[in-house]
């Protein structure tokens, strides 16, 4: 059984690429850890932890000029490597020293979006998947566990309740055929037979379903993907959910559709809004889980079941706790299940 790597070795998303500029640096939190994003001379993003050694000022209020960030304070100014270029002031500037005097991290732009590593592991290899497709991001921050985000994402009994209406309805529900099974890097689940569904996201813009899948791939990708009868992409959601700090999230979802007929733009402006609201129900519903659980921890006594009771029919949020506790796949054994969706 091969554990998947420390969390702090994974690579996380922390902003969409094109709203890095070039002359404005970032603050962004990973775990609780302040970092200053920001553009150096080739554009390539770099990260460092966000506090100036001089006096601990917030590097990230600072200025960013030639491809450096220089501290809001007194100004002394630090290159992509965290090394100090300039102290205003001093005159001998060979007396600098050549070594960093902040953290820096590993930070890559890769798929739209800034990557940031905190510890050195493996390099970022991500498939390029932009091929005939268009995409567009949507952003949100969420206070919920990345478990509770991650399952609410992916499975479908929640949709006919928390999204009724837009997606499924409870009093047409419809037989489909799952499989769960472990993927290299985390585990998905298949549905197979199921006709378009009767909700009005569905009605709008998916003239027939084909298979579908939900998707979990180790440390924070949750990834749902339908196609049609003829087996082609219909839309794929890629949702990264990156720890800011406690239990608040950041959301990074980016949305995939076919290229057809429609502009990328008119369709990211017909899809956005109803997208936004999907997000909110789905958010809303999220907090107040993770709320309550917080709340009952103070309670023990008065639930009958200290852990969360499964229905047959989940197949995806047993796995996501055992993935999460093993930090493997390697307990995951396939699982069949008739869903009535
Ligand atoms: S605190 Fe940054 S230059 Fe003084
Ligand atoms: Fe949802």
């Amino acid at each position: 059984m091969t554990a998947f790597p420390d969390g702090s070795q994974c690579w996380w998303p922390v902003a969409v690429a094109r709203e890095l500029s070039a002359d404005r640096p970032m603050r962004r939190q990973l775990n609780g850890l302040p970092l200053v994003i920001f553009r150096t001379n080739e554009l390539k993003p770099a990260a460092l932890v966000d506090a100036c050694p001089h006096r601990m000022a917030p590097l990230s209020q600072g200025q960013c000029t030639q491809g450096q960030i220089q501290c809001p304070y007194h100004g002394w100014t630090f290159d992509g490597q965290g090394r100090c270029v300039r102290i205003p002031g001093m005159q001998d500037a060979h007396a600098l020293s050549r070594r960093p005097l902040v953290r820096a991290l590993g930070c890559v732009e890769s798929a739209g979006l800034i990557w940031v590593q905190t510890e050195a592991g493996a390099p970022l290899n991500l498939p390029d998947e932009s091929n005939g497709v268009d995409q567009f991001f949507m952003q949100s921050t969420v206070d919920a566990t990345l478990l509770d985000i991650a399952e609410n994402f992916l499975e479908a009994f929640h949709t006919h309740f928390v999204h009724r209406g837009l997606v499924r309805r409870d009093t047409q529900r419809q037989q489909v055929d799952a499989l769960l099974r472990p993927i290299d890097g985390g585990i998905e689940v298949a549905y197979q037979n199921e006709q378009t569904q009767n909700g009005w996201l569905s009605r709008l813009f998916e003239p027939s379903r084909g298979a579908s899948w939900g998707r979990f791939l180790w440390p924070n990708l949750a990834q749902i993907e339908y196609h049609d009868a003829q087996q082609r992409l219909t839309l794929r959601v890629d949702l990264w959910i990156t720890p800011v700090e406690n239990e608040r999230h950041q959301l990074f979802a980016r949305i995939s559709t076919r290229r057809g007929l429609l502009p990328a733009r008119v369709k990211q402006m017909l899809l956005t809004p109803l997208f936004r609201r999907v997000l909110q129900q789905d958010i809303a519903i999220t907090e107040a889980v993770t709320h309550n659980r917080r709340t009952f921890e103070q309670h023990p006594d008065a639930l009958m079941h200290g852990k969360p009771l499964d229905a047959r029919h989940d197949l995806m949020g047993p796995a996501l706790r055992t993935l999460f506790e093993q930090q493997s796949n390697g307990g995951i054994v396939n699982r069949q299940a008739t869903l009535y969706l």
